[in-house]
């Protein structure tokens, strides 16, 4: 129903209005009482053998929702209600921005895909931090961070420990984004020269701001990234004994794509996520299990489309898996069958013999 209804309707609007108008009706509907506790019967897949305990944290499930979706924290409990197993939100940054000038989101269908250069528009840390603290703390939540545009790349540590001192007490975990391609210079952080002191100060940020819990830390990287400094910053990361990593972000090139290029050239620049991302997040994520071992949380995302892919990525190492794509295109049951068929699999592995037993799953 929904593949018809996006057909008719959906696929006809622009797409950044209709991510507004679909969330705001979402949000509007979890508002109603008992809509919430409904929306969770319906969609939650209660199935113990998809539970995860990673990051000192008890996930209920896998699949988590991406970044990007809700980046001003507004809508976590309707999004944990549709069946994530969480949800994070962000990018925040220190100060509000605006972002770049619309149109700024594109659907390519044939490819189910997105370009997307909306450039972290959101209201701040400050707001977010108001709005987290109404919030009763139900369902796991992870705050992603990223640096304010108009902020100098010698002053970044500063604003990442300034969102970070204000948010980290609403986190079950924190990711320091440095990997969007939307931000002038931003995924030059990745460089572990500049990642070192960034993370250490973040790090420190958190201790500071959440003395009496150590609030879970992960980085988030992009899929362009050469594989020497992806294994350069799976490297540091087990240096600084950092909790995680997770992979990826969206990727600036161009390819696989049926969309003729021509089209795709018209869009202009902007980060690509869904299904074209498939192959380089899985080999992203391979390469980094194969450099990291087994002790530290890695969250697989980009191009996860169906339950089959998920259940690839916990097989090739993923401790959990997110997704913003997939979801656009799939609709409100899709965290829903996503679970359900990824339940099957892993019940049918664990009547075989296990394809990897991983020591992060419950
Ligand atoms: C419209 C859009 C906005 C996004 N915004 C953010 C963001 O603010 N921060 C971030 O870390 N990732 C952001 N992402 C990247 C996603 O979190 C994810 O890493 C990427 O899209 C790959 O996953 P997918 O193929 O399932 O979409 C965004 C993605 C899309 C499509």
């Amino acid at each position: 129903m929904y593949r018809f209804f996006y057909w008719l309707v959906l696929s006809r609007l622009p797409a950044e209005g209709t991510h507004r108008i679909g969330f705001a009706l979402l949000r509007a509907f979890a508002a109603i009482p008992g809509a919430r506790w409904l929306l969770d019967r319906i969609t939650r897949v209660r199935d113990p053998v998809l539970a995860v305990r990673a990051l000192g944290i008890d996930f209920p499930a896998p699949l988590g929702l991406a970044a990007g979706f809700d980046k001003d924290a507004r809508g976590v409990d309707a999004l944990l209600a549709l069946g994530f197993g969480f949800v994070e939100v962000g990018t925040v940054t220190a100060q509000p921005q605006p972002g770049n000038p619309k149109p700024r989101m594109f659907r390519l269908t044939r490819d189910r895909a997105l370009i997307n250069r909306l450039g972290f528009n959101n209201r701040g840390a400050d707001a977010a931090a108001q709005r987290l603290a109404r919030r009763r703390r139900r369902g796991v939540l992870g705050i992603n961070l990223g640096k304010t545009k108009v902020v100098a790349e010698a002053d970044a540590i500063a604003d990442y420990v300034a969102s970070c001192e204000r948010l980290a007490p609403y986190a079950d975990y924190l990711v320091v984004n440095v990997s969007s391609p939307n931000t002038p210079g931003l995924r030059d952080l990745q460089a572990v020269d500049k990642l070192r002191p960034l993370l250490a100060a973040v790090r420190a940020a958190a201790d500071r701001a959440v003395p009496l819990r150590k609030v879970p830390l992960l980085v988030k990287i992009a899929p362009d990234l050469a594989d020497a400094d992806v294994d350069a910053v799976a490297a540091l990361a087990v240096e600084l004994g950092l909790d995680g990593i997770i992979a990826t972000n969206t990727t600036i090139a161009r390819e696989p794509l049926a969309t003729p290029a021509p089209e795709v050239a018209k869009l202009g620049a902007g980060g690509l996520s869904g299904r074209p991302l498939k192959a380089r997040s899985l080999a992203v994520l391979r390469r980094l299990r194969a450099a990291v071992g087994d002790a530290m949380v890695l969250i697989s995302v980009g191009g996860i489309e169906t339950a089959d892919d998920a259940y690839d990525r916990l097989a090739a190492g993923a401790t959990l898996v997110q997704a913003y794509t997939g979801f656009i295109y799939g609709g409100p049951m899709w965290p829903h069958r996503i679970h359900r068929g990824l339940a099957q699999r892993l019940k049918a592995e664990r009547l075989s013999a296990p394809v990897r037993s991983s020591a992060t799953r419950a």
